[in-house]
């Protein structure tokens, strides 16, 4: 057993590559005790071959990446395009006449490999073939090698009880299979071989297992047949998805059953709740070294390491766990998530507040995913699947918004799934107290609370107040500490003296120093503030985020500092400059705006969402990797991507018009000094005297509350939440829906929102409002007994609006439209169509430029412009606004501004060019592509509306292509391209030219080439983009076999099967 250990000890270790180990060394192991064991030799057949890689001068293929990148050292096992050039790219360099003898070898060793495939047991085995063939040849090459790459010596850890139960399993079924030779044999010795033959016994990653035990159930001919062909289109497919190399399969067969045995056994210690927690928190200990090879993190902080082994969360006690920004939240949560996907075996789903936090997720996790064998959901925009497809072995992680979180919990819930969701992460849990999206928060946990009892709820935050309501909301236990890895020092800027903040000094304050910049008049008057002084304490070698109440304000402020910094500054990354430049363009269709072209050269850009995602993307790379060295944005950069910052400055202490919250400031100033980019971070609040009070107040007071909205956000919130319980039969009686409101956030705080009505009058107010609207209907035919009297059930215009998601303010203005329409529809051209979708809600919020109203009405066809007169918008009275005219008639403004805003959309759909319409219309490109956007959900929204009620049947086929058209906006062949997370339009065009067409070709491309191919395309972007092709082509290819499992199952109620069974019985 001791030699075990020692075995699992370094088995443990082998695994990682070139970065070390998570944890110190913990123990000095002896050399004797240093015996490779079977997998150590595949890994240093890889590693061997690697470092042939490496040596390669002649064919510099293999790029070392030197960027401490998340995706460095990327080899997926689901791989095959890279390993198969690698593969090439080996057998050429062994072609060299002086690597012949080693061509041999390898050829011995292919041999070696064929022959092995029916030799079950005890003759020599590809193991000691290549041992001796990689053996020479690493003795051969480590004299060229650079030693800081491969480290001699393994750290070692110690071993927990669940690897040596796992150890003993694993030798127990090699004696199983009466293999004397093997139960005698030293690990050193035993071949891969023998193992992987003999792991797969237990396997659930083996296909062929699976086809084998299902065989087994069904023995007769026709069964047989059926499962030839369900095994030809599985293997095809499966061969297609994943094709690799012989060489490197077995290597991947070996390390894949290796670590489901691995997820066995850390799934037993789960499962036992002993004290034990695997070799990495119950988790596999390849997920120590993803870490260490994605993250580059290595070792827990202590906080973190307290918080996943605290009682409560072994228990799977529901939890809240608040650290200041840059703690490290977010590690925790993926821990305890992997736990759940690989030990549980339950799906997960994590909640985020924005698509771009979405997509940057599905990014990082999608590597975790191809290597640990679970799927990477993304819930945004416009992706995901309502219900999601059931999955038959592995596991989903579902990455969602706060919406499509909701909508999907409410698809589980229909379909009797919600218990298979095990554990639901919410990042940003403060959020909850935000506006309708707060309401809808709401509304999803306390769904799942009171639906699933299996399905734990973990809440993270920095900004979080009084936490005793959400526990109580979430009964929850809640963890705290006030880490932060990088110290943040906060200073505020009065005219020319800089205070730190200093919570001990009578006023908040000390004096900290003089600003002495050498200001000249001219610039005084332009930078009053001083904003150029401390920008250039920073740039360019650190980078800065200068926080701005408006949108406008950003690119000013951005213009301004420019004007004002030395022409040095544009030497700084000039060339990178150039290429950001260049690539803007090239994905804005040749256009450049004016303030980017102006500020970029000096490494300055402004952010906000005037942006396109396209240029916005762009810019955050051009930021996070230094080239640009300011953004000047609006607070919605707080929350959003993490960027990094040396110094946060805040403009003024206000977000447009309002002054600054606590918890907006810390959000903020939380960008300085992220862990992992810098060593320190400070921010300054720049104020007028005027200010000073409440700045001195708000920074020494404490975070505000968070408070629900489910009532406020009514038809958003406390309406559409009664509507969805009915719907979905959660809770169709008065009393019930009364329980389920008590256990809300709202019921928590009930007595202090609304200390004048009782929760009761609430619910029975709102219940009266949904039936009078026609939503809703009380069930009266049974009697007049009190308690059928309670009962409800949702009209078929209910279910129409619930199963749309339409906001109830609008709900019977969408039918009484469409309802018109089918007197009447103008199907000559879209127009009608994209009237009927343009979201109420962005009208109501519209000022049309009558002028441009105006002209772009005239250059309709007589039959478009019957639209606005079908619709009730007259010529004439577009004609009198553009002209000053006043006008007496009264007409809706909504109907008006939604026409204004079709004409846009429909512009868009002809033109596909988001700047020139937002030239034509002049508005921001940003909101421009949000409008649409918010076109193609609502259409989306309308076509499931149309779905539940039979009188619209007409629209549905109609409604299908236009949210097609809406959604992706482009031409039809770049539409499979854009479905891979993170390519957008002008990426996808320049994939497709360079003869990257389906999905197949983006997860067989070689990132390497990529970037050779693509302009300026970075490593992480390429590997990023590969990776989750690779995931997407992966989950189609799963769905493609469940359908044909499905397809080829024998039907339970199959004569045969019913009668044999009634016979035996
Ligand atoms: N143990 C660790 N060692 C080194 N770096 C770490 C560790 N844990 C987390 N990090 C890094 O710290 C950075 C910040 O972590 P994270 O994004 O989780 O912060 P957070 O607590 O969620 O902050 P915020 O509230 O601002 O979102 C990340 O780059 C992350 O990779
Ligand atoms: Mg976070």
């Amino acid at each position: 057993m001791d030699e075990g250990g020692s075995r699992i000890r370094r088995r443990v270790s082998v695994r990682k590559r070139n970065r070390p180990s998570l944890d110190s060394v913990s123990t000095a192991c002896p050399a004797t005790e240093l015996k490779p064991s079977d997998e150590e030799k595949e890994d240093k057949e890889m590693e061997a071959g690697s470092r042939r890689r490496k040596t390669v001068d002649v064919q510099p293929v293999e790029i070392i990446d030197s960027e401490e990148d998340m995706f460095g050292d990327y080899d997926s096992f689901a791989e095959n395009s890279l390993l198969a050039q690698v593969d090439d790219l080996e057998q050429k360099y062994l072609q060299l006449p002086e690597h012949r003898n080693h061509a041999t070898d390898h050829a011995t060793e292919d041999l070696c490999s064929g022959s092995n495939k029916h030799n079950t047991l005890n003759v020599p085995t590809v193991g000691d073939c290549t041992e001796l063939n990689i053996d020479e040849h690493m003795k051969n090459q480590s004299r060229h090698e650079d030693v800081s790459i491969e480290p001699e010596a393994d750290i070692l850890y110690d071993v927990p009880s669940s690897q040596v139960l796992f150890f003993e399993n694993l030798y127990k079924s090699s004696s199983d299979l009466g293999d004397p030779s093997t139960e005698e044999k030293d690990w050193n010795s035993s071949s891969p071989k023998t193992v992987n033959e003999k792991l797969p016994v237990n396997s659930r990653e083996q296909p062929q297992q699976t086809v084998e035990s299902s065989s087994k159930i069904r023995p007769s001919s026709d069964a047989n047949m059926r499962k030839s062909l369900k095994d030809h289109l599985k293997s095809t497919m499966t061969g297609n998805a994943k094709a690799q190399t012989p060489i490197f399969s077995r290597t991947k067969q070996l390390k894949e059953t290796l670590l489901s045995e691995e997820i066995n056994v850390a799934k037993k210690t789960i499962e036992s709740s002993s004290d034990d927690l695997g070799p990495f928190y119950s988790l596999p200990s390849k997920v120590r070294d993803l870490y260490v090879q994605f993250k580059g993190i290595e070792k827990l902080y202590e906080w973190q390491h307290t918080c996943l082994t605290l009682k409560s969360v072994q228990e799977r006690k529901n939890l809240i766990y608040s650290l200041p920004t840059s703690g490290g939240k977010t590690l925790v949560a993926e821990i305890l998530m992997l736990q759940e996907l690989l030990c549980r075996r339950k799906d997960v789903l994590m909640i985020l507040p924005y698509v771009a936090i979405v997509q940057e997720k599905i990014s990082g996790l999608s590597s975790f995913g191809i290597e640990l064998g679970f799927f990477v959901e993304e819930y945004a925009g416009s992706k995901g699947k309502f219900p999601p497809i059931k999955r038959r072995e592995k596991k989903s992680l579902y990455i969602a918004t706060i919406e499509k979180g909701h909508s999907l919990v409410n698809s589980l819930i229909e379909t009797g799934r919600i218990s298979s969701l095990g554990l639901v992460v919410v990042d940003e849990l403060h959020m909850i107290g935000e506006g309708s999206r707060g309401a809808i928060l709401e509304m999803t946990l306390a769904k799942i609370l009171y639906t699933s009892k299996t399905t734990q709820i973990i809440g993270m935050s920095a900004t979080l107040n009084n936490v005793e309501d959400l526990q109580e909301f979430l009964q929850a236990e809640y963890y705290t500490s006030q880490f932060r890895p990088v110290e943040l020092k906060e200073y505020l800027k009065i005219n020319d003296t800089i205070y730190e903040v200093d919570s001990r000094a009578e006023n908040g304050m000390t004096f900290s120093r003089l600003l002495n910049y050498k200001y000249s008049d001219t610039l005084k008057k332009m930078d009053p503030d001083q904003l150029v002084a401390l920008v250039t304490e920073v740039i360019p070698n650190y980078s800065c985020l200068v926080f701005c109440p408006t949108k406008k304000n950003c690119e000013n402020v951005a213009e301004m500092i420019c004007k004002s910094l030395s022409k040095e500054y544009l030497k700084h990354k000039e060339k990178e400059k150039q290429e950001v430049i260049k690539n803007l363009k090239n994905v804005s269709g040749g256009n450049l705006c004016r303030v980017l072209k102006h500020t970029i050269p000096f490494g300055v850009a402004y952010h906000h969402s005037g942006l396109t995602s396209n240029e916005r993307k762009l810019l955050e790379e051009a930021y996070s990797t230094g080239v640009l060295c300011l953004f000047t944005c609006t607070s919605t950069l707080a929350a959003g991507v993490n960027l990094p910052a040396r110094r946060v400055i805040l403009r003024a202490p206000y977000v447009a018009k309002e002054f600054l919250k606590k918890n907006q400031y810390k959000q903020m100033i939380g960008r300085a000094g992220r862990a992992g980019i810098d060593s320190v971070g400070e921010s300054i609040l720049i104020l007028q005297e005027k200010d000073k009070q409440q700045v001195l107040e708000l920074i020494s007071r404490p975070l505000e509350n968070c408070y629900s909205h489910l009532v406020q956000e009514f038809t958003k919130g406390i309406q559409a939440l009664f509507l969805s319980l009915i719907g979905l039969k959660i809770a169709t009686n008065l009393d019930d829906i009364y329980r389920f409101m008590s256990g809300t956030f709202f019921g928590v705080q009930q007595k202090v929102l609304l200390k004048e009505k009782s929760l009761w009058e609430i619910t029975m107010e709102s219940l009266r409002y949904l039936t009078e609207k026609g939503l809703l209907q009380k069930d009266t035919i049974y009697g007049s007994e009190e308690e059928f009297q309670n009962n409800f059930h949702i009209t078929k215009l209910g279910r129409a609006s619930f199963k749309g998601t339409i906001d109830l303010a609008y709900c019977d203005i969408l039918y009484r439209d469409l309802k018109k329409g089918l007197e009447g529809l103008m199907l000559e051209s879209l127009l009608h169509l994209i009237y009927l979708t343009t979201p109420y809600d962005m009208a109501s919020q519209c000022d049309p430029d009558w002028m441009i109203y105006f002209r772009q009405f005239n250059q309709l066809s007589p039959a478009e412009q019957n639209v606005a007169a079908l619709v009730g918008v007259s010529e004439n009275f577009i004609g009198k606004k553009a002209s000053g005219q006043a006008i007496r008639k009264k007409v809706d403004k909504n109907i008006v501004n939604r026409l204004y805003l079709s004409f846009i959309l429909y512009t868009l759909l002809k033109e596909t060019n988001i700047w020139s319409v937002s030239e034509k219309f002049n508005m921001p490109r940003g909101y421009i592509q949000s409008l649409l956007s918010g076109a193609a959900a609502f259409s989306s929204c309308v076509l499931h509306f149309c779905e539940e009620l039979e009188e619209f049947w007409a629209y549905r086929a109609l409604l299908g292509e236009l949210t097609k058209k809406l959604t992706y906006c482009v031409k039809a062949e770049l539409v499979p391209l854009m479905e891979v997370t993170g390519v957008l339009e002008g990426r996808a065009r320049q994939l497709y030219n360079a003869g990257y067409k389906s999905l197949t070709h983006l997860a067989n491309a070689n990132p390497e080439v990529l970037i050779r191919t693509i302009d300026h395309l970075s490593r992480r972007q390429a590997k990023q983009i590969v990776s989750s092709a690779k995931m997407l082509l992966h989950e189609k290819a799963e769905a493609l076999q469940e359908e044909v499992e499905e397809l080829l199952r024998l039907p339970s109620d199959f004569p045969g099967i019913v009668a044999s069974s009634t016979e035996k019985a």
